[in-house]
This record gives C-alpha cells, structure tokens and sequence, in this order.
C-alpha cells in the first residue's frame, strides 16, 4: 500500500510529531487493538477447519462494530474470490429487511453468529429472540462476547460456542479480533494474510518505517485544521470499497465526534463516504464549488484481474466519443481519478491524498483497515478525546430501555 500526500509536510512540526508519537506508544501499551496483528490464530483456523461441512451460508447478527468490518472485507473480496460460503447480516430492526434476508436463508444449512461486545444490544438481541424462537437448537449458533456479559451466560445455558473479545478492544476497532475474524474465517477469507497486511503498517509505523511520517502529517493536519477542513471525504474508486466507506464512517465518526478530556468543547469532524465515479456526477460539484470545508482522500487500485475492454467500435452520431476505443475499464477508471485530482490540485486550497492499494486481496484491506484505525488514534489524541468510548450511543441505548421498560 502507499499513500501520497499532496499537503505540505511542515518541517517545524517535528517537536509535535514526537510528542503524538510517544503518546500513541504508551497507549499500545494498553489499548487492545493495537496488538491485534501479532495474535494467535490457530484456534480460530481449527474451528473453521473443522467446522461443519454442510452449513453453506453464514449468519451475523450485530450491529455498528459487531458487523460494519467483517462486513467491509466480505464485500470487498467477495466479487474476486471463490468463497467456500456466503456470508448474510442482520443488522436492522426494520422488519422489511428481516422478512426478506430470512428468505434468502435455508435453515438447514445456515449457522447464526451473535455478536455483541456488551451482549445487549437491544437490535441484536431482539433479532436473536425472532430466530432463536423459529429453530432452539443450540448447535445452530455460536457467540462473540465480552466475558462475563449477559450473552455469554445465556450461551453457557443452553451450550453453545462462545468466543471471547481481547481486553480493551472497542466495537469500532474490534474488526481484526474473533469479532471480525470468525465470520470471515468460516468463508474461507485468508485471515493470515488480512493481519500480515495490517501488520506491515503496524510495523512501519512503529518501526520508523514510510508509514511513520505519512501518518503522523496526515493527522497533525487534521487536527490543526479541524475548524477550517471540518469534513473529511473519501473517494474510493470501486464499488468493492462501497462498505468499507461505511466502516470508515462508523471509526472516524462515533471515535472523534467527543467533548473534550480537558475542557467541556464538543469537537469531531465529519466522515463522508464516496464511490467514485457514480459520485463524480453528484457530491464532486460540491467539493469543486462549495465551501472550502473539506479534505478528500483518493483511493484508488493499482490492478484489477478483470481485463476488460471498451470495443472499437464506432456509432453514428456518436463518432466523437470514438477517442474511447479500445481503452480499458481500468484505464477510464484511473484515468477518471486523475483528472478529477488534478482539477482539484489547481483549486490549491482543497486538501489532497491518494491511497494506492495494490490490489484485491485480503493483505490489502488488512493494511486499509489498520493505517485507518491508527490515524483515527493520532487524530483523537491530538483533539483530545477519548477515542474509545460512546457515550453518545449509550445514551439513545439507555434511553430506549426505559421506554420499552415503560411500554
Ligand atoms: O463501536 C461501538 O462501540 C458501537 O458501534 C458498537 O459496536 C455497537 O453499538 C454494538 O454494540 P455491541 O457489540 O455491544 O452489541
């Protein structure tokens, strides 16, 4: 993976960047997530080596950090792999959406994964309590928890699987734990390659290595300019990122948007996921033209397996667009993306980066995943937040439960 930069590296900021720098140290001392990379697998390879041969379709049930990541990898490799299953989500309580996801299921050959950190959360649990009463048998389900939850006591009741989450590992950053690496598992997904790319940025960033500098700049930007480049887009150039934009939008939102550790300021800035080049031809106009509010971060392939061609082909009337033939779609593609950078490179005042993955593989989104969750750590040290709590949500959750509690 690279990344370039196309704001100025202060010089001056040296002081700055080893301060953040000691500080992102000790807390890896006791955030969890950050020793994700180097973990033992081979329990989790054993359960998916030996798990049953018949199930053909996996089942999440979870919401926000207990879903958006596995999410955001199955959708990115599964247009490029033969996956050994299919993985579904129920995330939502909307009863449209469960009607028709439970259609798309054959019980028989199905296994439930129920996935919550607290063990409860109100729309994973009720849609636990719709399934449970269609089938009780406990083989049908396995549980991610945090030991000692509710969840892992009603599991241990009717006996069955529970796999447990790290110490210290909040929602949002728990994609590279069993949270995210059960589901992706029992696909066949390769986990070990997903960690190696994540510990590679691990690696660099700790070891001195390009990832060091890059993402010690790109966060001190964000963080001086918080006021001025308050949004922060991403322009990510394939469909096969589309969840990975969300995820991103969960991280970056629900871990910046905080009152402040030392003060009572409410500061965040604010995630914005693009597709391109569908939103070429919406959101761009208001980046180009609108408030100069926002950073924008390309993401773009460097290969694509599929080779595909625009044919030499010339049509009546359309003669002009003839300059299209015998390009390929990745040619247009990137080519697409360049021109959109260098129009906005001669605005000079919108803020600019490019993510360059190497391909689509599990080692690629792995090191994705990890350089975004590192600089959501640098960014909400530097704001002075505490990156890893919620207290927003919780407050929706509490209030919920009284008002079922008083229905
Ligand atoms: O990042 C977070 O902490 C949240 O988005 C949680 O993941 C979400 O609220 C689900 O919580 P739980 O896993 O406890 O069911």
């Amino acid at each position: 993976m690279n990344n370039r930069l196309y704001f100025k590296d202060n010089k001056r900021l040296y002081e700055d960047k080893k301060r953040l720098f000691s500080k992102i140290e000790k807390e890896r001392t006791h955030i969890g997530y950050y020793n994700l990379p180097k973990q033992n697998i081979n329990y989790i390879l054993d359960f998916a080596d030996s798990f049953d041969k018949s199930i053909d379709t996996i089942v999440v049930l979870g919401i926000g950090g207990s879903s958006l990541g596995a999410k955001a990898i199955y959708e990115f490799l599964k247009p490029m792999e033969e996956l050994k299953r299919k993985l579904i989500f129920f995330e939502t309580t909307d009863p449209i959406n469960i009607s028709n996801t439970l259609k798309e299921i054959d019980i028989s050959k199905t296994h439930f994964l129920v996935i919550s950190k607290s063990g409860g959360t109100v729309e994973t649990i009720s849609i636990f309590k719709y399934l449970y009463a269609l089938n009780q048998n406990s083989n049908l389900y396995t549980f991610i928890t945090d030991r000692g939850s509710n969840l892992e006591k009603f599991a241990k009741e009717i006996e069955s699987k529970v796999f447990y989450l790290p110490d210290n590992i909040g929602g949002r950053f728990s994609v590279l734990s069993v949270v995210g690496l059960i589901p992706l598992a029992l696909c066949d997904i390769d986990i070990k390659l997903l960690l190696k790319g994540a510990d590679e940025i691990s690696n660099s960033f700790f070891n001195d290595g390009k990832f060091k500098d890059i993402l010690l700049n790109k966060a001190i930007f964000y963080a001086k300019n918080q006021n001025r480049y308050n949004i922060n887009c991403l322009f990510a150039y394939s469909q096969t990122l589309q969840y990975f934009t969300e995820w991103y939008v969960q991280l970056w939102g629900e871990s910046l948007g905080k009152k402040q550790r030392h003060s009572s300021f409410n500061v965040g800035l604010t995630p914005i996921g693009l597709i391109g080049p569908k939103d070429q031809h919406s959101f761009l106009q208001l980046i180009m033209e609108g408030t100069r509010d926002k950073s924008i971060t390309f993401i773009k392939l460097e290969k694509f397996e599929h080779q595909l061609n625009i044919p030499n082909l010339s049509l009546k009337h359309l003669e002009s667009l003839d300059i299209l033939n015998g390009v390929s779609f990745h040619q247009l593609l990137t080519m697409q993306s360049d021109s959109i950078i260098e129009a906005l490179t001669n605005e000079q005042d919108i803020p600019l980066d490019e993510i360059l993955l190497p391909c689509v593989d599990a080692k690629s989104i792995g090191a994705l995943i990890y350089y975004y969750e590192l600089l959501t750590s640098l960014v909400g040290e530097l704001l002075d937040i505490d990156t890893y709590n919620q207290p927003g949500v919780e407050a929706g959750k509490i209030i919920l439960k009284k008002k079922l509690e008083n229905l």
